[in-house]
């Protein structure tokens, strides 16, 4: 019996010993997999970003937006940077803006109307309007 208890005692320290060893391993593994998971995430968001930024300008240059907007300059209508401004980028805003740029708008900056513009697809709206908050 007491050769028992001893043997049992023997073989679950045996088993935390092992068990505590594999736990640090698998942290230690865990903190690293985070890291590189951490920098991979960094690299792909600002991919996205850049594809996002790409994508924006490119399908404002195939609409008209760029005939009465600018980068940093009021023409037509308000700057880029103007209205970047004036909305933090969040979805209710980028929905707002959506909305107007296809519907059209007038009033917010002066009383130069901005024409509808119901031909594009609302996601490449979003697009736009995306790249547009993000100009600094
Ligand atoms: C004919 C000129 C013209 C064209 C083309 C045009 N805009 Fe505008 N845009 C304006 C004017 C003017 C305003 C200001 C309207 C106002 O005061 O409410 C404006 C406002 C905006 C605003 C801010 C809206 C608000 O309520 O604050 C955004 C964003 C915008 N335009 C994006 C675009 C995009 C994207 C395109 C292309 C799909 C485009 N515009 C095409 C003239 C134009």
């Amino acid at each position: 019996m007491y050769k028992n208890i001893l043997l049992l005692l023997i073989l679950s320290s045996n088993f935390i010993f092992s068990c505590t060893n594999q736990n640090k391993e698998v942290v230690s593994e865990g903190t690293l997999g985070t890291l590189e998971h951490n920098d991979e995430q960094t690299a792909k968001s600002a991919e996205t970003k850049e594809k996002t930024e790409a994508l924006g300008v490119t399908l404002m240059q195939q609409s008209d937006c760029l005939a009465c907007h600018h980068q940093n300059q009021e023409l037509l209508g308000p700057s880029f940077r103007s209205v970047a401004q004036k909305y933090e980028s969040s979805a209710k805003n980028i929905s707002y803006l959506t909305e107007i740029i296809s519907k059209g708008g007038v009033g917010v900056w002066g009383q130069v109307p901005m024409p509808a513009h119901q031909t594009l697809k609302r996601s490449d709206v979003e697009e736009m309007v995306k790249y547009i908050l993000a100009v600094q």
